[in-house]
């Protein structure tokens, strides 16, 4: 194992896209940014110094962090931010972990421009579980705006109205062929036939869950969120904002140029939301022509058929070497709610004055001008209660209409588990505005699927059908439209964990909480203290 050293310096840049010119917010310059590479057990530092007029802080979202919750980065919840002119190492170990993850900025929306790959190989010597590729690409997908996402999001918290959605979609940077200017150019992957290339698959997308495809290339799904699944094939992947997927794809035509489509799924149809698909070119050797001979058509919009049919094919690999340690027995039975709800705002233009809320459980999460850690570290009282609570305050029919009673209330509330407690929580989608798919994101563990559903969640039969064998492992879950989903995971990282939905709008719109795990009895299960250089608020 070795220490990796990277310096992400945060600057302005202009970049052109759409046939027009903007600053925005990157590491080193880039669009994405710069892919972090690591292997397995390696220790990662990443000197992170803002040059900008924004606070920063950068986030290794499926990074496990273990005893180091310090270098996990989500704003106000693990540090302070970095404000201009400082920096700050993250300094943390990868264990446990190999495949593909992502980094991102976790304040406001500084994500929409600033994120990258990361890319973790196995341990030296070990191979991958699944036939070697001739060579490996990162595909980072995102969202572009024509706007500055910063003026975006603070008009739309102000006023209360809903947030304009993007412009485009990027497939490394480039929306491809819906830019009417063809000197900003269209992503290429270059290949050769009869090859096998392993493609990690990044959705850095604020606000939108993405189909993936190739023409006439099937693709062997073999990792999703670093952690091995049973490998099998589909013209069509699914990724939600905060979610990776590796795919190998074998070169198995002679020549010709393949259109790769990112397209939106969203099966609400009240959602405003950007449906424009993003393209790029499969360019075998050889091949003269300039633009993809070789079509494809995106799936529908609203294609529940094809998400379902995705997910519902993913398993963890489950082998002697990768075991899906699934919690047998359940310390904590959880239910959560989550949606969004209105609240009266008097100072808001929108709606009659009010504005939409997230929620959990019927709160708000409101956030602390102290971090959550250090608050939990230093013993400092006021910054937030330990009365999360493990259950919804009424029970109705969650997939109908809200009841007229459906109070929400504000507050900055953390559920507390005892350090390797066993959880199970159940996230039922609710339909108080609308039903909406939410990609639900868990800092500091991985946890397993166990079982998904339709309608509402019935305590007595659905576990029933639980699997508790092989359910896929993962950081980052879609929680259906109108349905449910139930994890489990065990409670063995202390620290102050966030867990919010990787939608932006929603986070900022307080669909977020945080978990507090207290320190274990042995040595190694104790938070670390605190770096030097960590920021103060
Ligand atoms: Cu990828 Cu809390 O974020």
């Amino acid at each position: 194992c070795r220490v990796r050293h990277y310096k992400f310096n945060v600057v302005m840049k202009n970049m052109t896209r759409l046939c027009s010119t903007k600053p925005i917010v990157t590491v080193n310059g880039k669009f994405p940014g710069p892919t972090l590479y690591a292997r397995e057990g390696d220790t990662v530092l990443v000197k992170v110094a803002n040059h900008v007029k924004y606070n920063v802080t950068i986030h290794w979202h499926g990074v496990r962090q273990l005893r180091t919750g310090w270098a996990d980065g989500p704003a106000y919840i693990t540090q302070c931010p970095i404000p201009t002119g400082q920096s700050f190492v993250y300094n943390f170990t990868i264990t446990g972990q190999r495949g593909t993850l992502l980094w991102h900025a976790h304040i406001q929306w500084l994500r929409a421009t600033l994120h990258g790959a990361i890319v973790i190989l196995p341990k030296r010597g070990i191979p991958y579980p699944f036939p070697k590729p001739n060579k490996e690409f990162v595909v980072v997908l995102a969202e572009w705006w024509k706007s500055d996402t910063e003026a975006v999001i603070n008009q739309a918290m102000s006023s209360g109205s809903a947030p304009n959605v993007s412009d485009a979609h990027t497939i490394n940077g480039h929306p491809g062929a819906v830019s009417a200017c063809p000197s900003e150019g269209t992503y290429t992957l270059p290949v050769e036939s009869g090859k096998t290339y392993l493609l990690r698959i990044v959705n850095a997308a604020l606000n939108e869950e993405l189909f993936f495809r190739i023409a006439q290339h099937n693709l062997t799904v073999v990792e999703v969120d670093a952690t091995y699944v049973k490998p099998f094939q589909t013209d069509t992947i699914l990724v939600a904002p905060g979610q990776t997927t590796n795919v190998l794809l074998t070169t198995d035509q002679n020549s010709g140029k393949y259109l790769i489509t990112a397209s939106t799924y969203m099966d609400t149809p009240i959602v405003a939301i950007d449906n424009v698909t993003a393209t790029a070119a499969m360019h075998y050797s050889g091949t003269l022509a300039s633009t993809p001979t070789v079509l494809t058509k995106p799936p529908p919009q609203n294609a529940t058929a094809v998400a379902n049919k995705f997910i519902n094919a993913l398993r963890s690999l489950n082998s002697r070497k990768y075991p899906a340690l699934v919690p047998k027995t359940i310390d904590h039975h959880l239910f959560f709610t989550i949606g969004l709800g209105v609240n009266p705002c008097p100072t808001c233009t929108a709606a009659n004055g009010s504005r939409a809320v997230g929620v959990v459980n019927n709160i708000t999460f409101v956030m602390p001008t102290i971090a959550l850690l250090q608050a939990h570290f230093f013993n400092i009282s006021g910054v937030f209660t330990t009365d999360f609570p493990g259950n919804p305050p009424m029970r109705f029919n969650y997939t109908g209409a809200g009841p007229a009673n459906m109070q929400t209330t504000n507050g900055t509330k953390v559920y507390r588990l005892l350090y390797n407690a066993t959880v199970q929580l159940v996230l039922q989608d609710t339909g108080i505005i609308a039903p909406e798919t939410h990609p639900v994101h868990l800092h500091g563990f991985n946890f397993f699927a166990v079982g998904r559903g339709v309608g509402n969640y019935n305590s007595k039969e659905d576990p029933k059908k639980f699997n508790l064998v092989d359910p896929v492992e993962r950081n980052t879950i879609g929680v259906p439209s109108g349905g449910w989903v139930a994890i489990r995971f065990r409670a063995d990282n202390p620290g102050v964990w966030f867990m919010h939905c990787h939608l932006e709008v929603h986070t900022s719109w307080g669909l977020k909480m945080a978990f507090l795990v207290n320190d274990g009895k042995g040595p190694n299960e104790t938070l670390l203290p605190p770096p030097s250089d960590l920021p103060k608020c």
